[in-house]
């Protein structure tokens, strides 16, 4: 009797307990653009009483994006869009759903994703906005893939885009050095050889809704020459408790995505990591006992691009060489709302 040939699986694909036939879903293709004007730590030495010691030290950051008067959320979005797009050999016409995430939207409403439809020329896609904050595009990836597993449809684009450049308080050294504009996308499809998203954490914790938030420009507070006057329409964040719960979250979610799919964290190719700043990504590297090696960071030249940091450090990361057909990545990610995700991938 020949014996049965016992091969150890690489890793547990949580979704196989549901039924859903061999369908995947994978990313088919990722793009990202940053605006041209660069902010160096020089320049904010002379607006705010700050030093490029101190912001290389204390955040990691070198310099950051800085988009143009007339270039909007959903421009930079379009831009990244169809950079996706040519990666993944998918025509507008194909696009069934367009996702923005972001909390610099160019408007109340319409949605961004409206916008980006028109400028991409996706006319037969659905389209809206959600709002996690930098948690955004894995909340965004998390909601597109249930629309391909379902097989409601076949080609999701999923975009993180930010001009947080808008909101930032020029005058306030605490959270102007930190933040920068830009976006990444990446579309989602059924890619019968690959496993692709393979669970994906979110979280969320509203009795910390105070610690980063902009109190101006909602039902709230409407704009009045008073809100304007009390610089409510700029971010505001209590940097120290938002560092603390930042590690926590991103160590909790990275390990309960890592539970499920009954791999150790050795086993990852890539950790994408929330870029917003150098000290969280050691202190979560250190937590989840990575190699320094494992993580791939591009803070130092763009900040914290909220809902658009992991979209272009993943678009980054896939074209620089550093992830291939069937590496493990693991993305993990924090923000207002509380909110935070992690997410494992097979590419
Ligand atoms: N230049 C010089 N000094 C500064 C600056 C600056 N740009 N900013 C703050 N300081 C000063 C402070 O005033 C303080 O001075 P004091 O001791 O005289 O009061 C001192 O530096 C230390 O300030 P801390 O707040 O203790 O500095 P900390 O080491 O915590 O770093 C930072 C601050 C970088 C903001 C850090 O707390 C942090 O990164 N927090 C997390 C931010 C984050 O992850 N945000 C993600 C979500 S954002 C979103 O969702 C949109």
């Amino acid at each position: 009797m020949s014996p049965i040939p016992t091969t150890t699986p690489k890793f547990i694909n949580p979704r196989a307990k549901f039924n859903f036939q061999g369908r995947t879903c994978s990313i088919a293709g990722v793009g990202s653009y940053v605006p041209a004007r660069v902010l160096t730590n020089a320049e904010l030495e002379k607006s705010v009483n700050t030093s490029n010691e101190w912001i290389v030290s204390r955040t990691g950051i070198k310099e950051r994006r800085i988009a143009a008067k007339d270039e909007f959320t959903s421009d930079m979005a379009a831009h990244a869009a169809r950079r996706a797009m040519e990666m993944a050999r998918v025509t507008p016409e194909q696009i069934d759903l367009i996702i923005v995430a972001s909390i610099t939207p160019d408007m109340p409403f319409p949605s961004t994703a409206c916008l980006v439809q028109q400028k991409i020329g996706a006319h037969r896609s659905a389209a809206f906005d959600l709002e996690a904050a930098c948690a955004g595009f894995i909340y965004a990836l998390e909601v597109g893939q249930q629309f391909i597993m379902s097989r409601t449809y076949d080609t999701v684009m999923v975009i993180g885009a930010e001009k947080l450049s808008t909101i930032v308080d020029w005058q306030d050294r605490n959270t102007c050095v930190l933040f920068g504009d830009g976006a990444g996308a990446a579309i989602l499809q059924n890619r019968p050889n690959s496993h692709g998203l393979l669970t994906a954490v979110m979280g969320a914790d509203g009795r910390k809704s105070d610690l980063i938030f902009m109190a101006g420009g909602g039902s709230r507070c409407p704009a009045t020459a008073d809100s304007i006057a009390g610089r409510r329409h700029y971010l505001k964040m209590e940097g120290k408790e938002t560092f603390k719960s930042a590690v926590q979250a991103m160590q909790t979610a990275a390990q309960e995505a890592l539970r499920r799919c009954q791999i150790d964290i050795s086993r990852i190719k890539c950790i994408i990591p929330h870029q917003a700043n150098r000290r969280i990504i050691d202190a979560v590297g250190e937590r989840l006992g990575a190699k320094p090696e494992q993580i791939f960071i591009n803070l130092h030249k763009y900040g914290n691009t909220s809902a658009a940091s992991v979209a272009i450090a993943l678009d980054e990361a896939v074209h620089s060489g550093r992830v291939q057909a069937g590496d493990l990545l693991l993305l993990v990610v924090f923000g207002a709302g509380l909110t935070w995700g992690a997410a494992v991938i097979e590419w």
